[in-house]
């Protein structure tokens, strides 16, 4: 059988291209570290969150390796708490989850950004800059949650470090 050369060019061309969709997609799936929200994330009963021990009061608290975890629920269209001070130089976790629909908890300005999702606790780590002043942060909801989305707000501040406390000490 006689192949015109041209075909087999083009032929061969079709094949290049798909191998190279193929290496394109395996490399997005597995060759950049990037984790799916998975079922390995705690879960939690929305229903009985003012119950839970970390989530019935809402807060800041010290993890007892020197950095701190910041427990949030998020509500249509609030956050408890909804005015955080971290300290400065630490690492803090945020632990949030939702009571009734999905929401974001988005620092803005930052990449410390995680979808919110009733049943589920998200956790985002952060290292706090050493700030000299207080610096303060927006923080968001990015995901459509009903008529008050666009009011969904909170204030996350970062104080200077020696001039943080937790509250309730002295
Ligand atoms: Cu909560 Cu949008």
């Amino acid at each position: 059988m006689n192949i015109h050369s041209y075909e087999k060019f083009w032929l061969l061309a079709s094949m290049v291209l798909i191998v190279g969709f193929i290496l394109t997609i395996t490399y997005g799936a597995v060759g950049l570290g990037i984790a799916m929200v998975d079922d390995s994330e705690d879960t939690i009963d929305p229903e009985t969150l003012t119950e839970h021990p970390d989530f019935s009061d809402p807060g800041i608290e010290a993890d007892g390796e020197g950095g701190y975890d910041v427990y949030v629920e998020a509500i249509q269209f609030a956050y408890f708490p909804n005015d955080m001070r971290v300290p400065g130089n630490s690492t803090v976790t945020f632990h949030v989850t939702s009571s009734d629909v999905i929401h974001s908890f988005s620092v803005v300005g930052t990449n410390a950004n995680t979808m919110v999702i009733p049943g589920e606790i998200a956790s985002v780590t952060v290292e706090t800059d050493d700030v000299d002043e207080p610096r303060k942060y927006g923080v968001i909801c990015t995901e459509y949650c009903g008529s008050g989305h666009h009011d969904m707000e909170a204030a996350l501040t970062i104080v200077p470090e020696d001039e943080f406390e937790l509250e309730g000490e002295e």
